[in-house]
């Protein structure tokens, strides 16, 4: 308890640093009063309720794994919060966890003007203002046919206590392709846990079954793999995998 109300207390000065002060979007909006303390009870109450993952999502029945299983994700590398420079994105690693366990098919969202800034503080400005303008960034590739598939897992970093907006954007673009599925959203954070990943993507895909989610800190991917991978498969064990 005590680690995680430092580890949020540390999160908060960063983000207050960084002048940070709302989240919201059009899924789920968190407008404050006052930004930096609202941003100081979400980041503070998510450190308590949410670092475990989300009781507020039915379970799924037993399934048996299949290959009808893909694993979207988004994450970055470059100068991530208190683990400095690295060259796999602390979600990508725990959605490789995922695929090894599952034996899922992987979709990387990456940006299709990739100029998101390589030092950390830069990139919350730049993910600031995404949110603050409702952002919907392009993203590249082609997006695997989604028929296939019956569950789909959707990872990304907490950004500002909210999906990064160019989730929305795979979210909304595939509105049709997700429609009918189970969706399973996972993150990594900073102290925020799951910041409302489920509700948030519940309320972007009305016509998805959305799933228990995982929330991993980003830290743990990268320096506690063991315990991390115990996280996931125990996690994937309670969804029938
Ligand atoms: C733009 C930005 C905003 C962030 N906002 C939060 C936040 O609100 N809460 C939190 O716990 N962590 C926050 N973090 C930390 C990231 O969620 C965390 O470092 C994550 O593991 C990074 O994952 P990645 O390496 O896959 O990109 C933020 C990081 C960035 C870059």
């Amino acid at each position: 308890m005590k680690k995680r109300i430092i580890v949020g207390v540390m999160m908060v000065c960063m983000l207050a640093l960084a002048g940070c002060g709302q989240s919201g979007t059009s899924a789920d909006s968190n407008t404050p009063g006052n930004a930096e303390e609202q941003q100081t009870v979400e980041v503070l109450e998510s450190a308590e309720t949410e670092n475990t993952g989300n009781s507020d999502t039915t379970a799924l029945d037993a399934q048996t794994p299949t290959e009808d299983t893909l694993v979207v994700y988004f994450s970055r590398t470059g100068e991530q919060y208190n683990v400095g420079v690295i060259d796999k994105g602390n979600t990508a690693i725990v959605a490789d966890m995922i695929a090894e366990q599952t034996g899922a098919d992987k979709f990387e969202i990456l940006p299709q003007e990739d100029d998101y800034p390589y030092t950390y503080d830069e990139l919350t400005d730049v993910a600031k203002k995404e949110l603050n303008e409702n952002a919907r960034p392009a993203y590249a590739g082609d997006v695997p046919d989604l028929s296939q598939y019956s569950t789909i897992f959707i990872g990304a970093p907490v950004w500002w206590g909210d999906w990064p907006m160019i989730m929305y954007t795979f979210f909304e673009e595939n509105a049709e392709g997700l429609s009918g599925k189970t969706l399973i959203p996972f993150s990594t954070h900073a102290g925020s846990g799951l910041s409302g990943f489920d509700r948030k993507l519940s309320s972007a895909c009305p016509d998805s079954t959305v799933g228990t989610g995982l929330a991993i800190a980003g830290t743990d991917a990268q320096k506690h793999k063991d315990s991390v991978r115990q996280s996931v498969n125990d996690w994937l064990s309670g969804l029938g995998y």
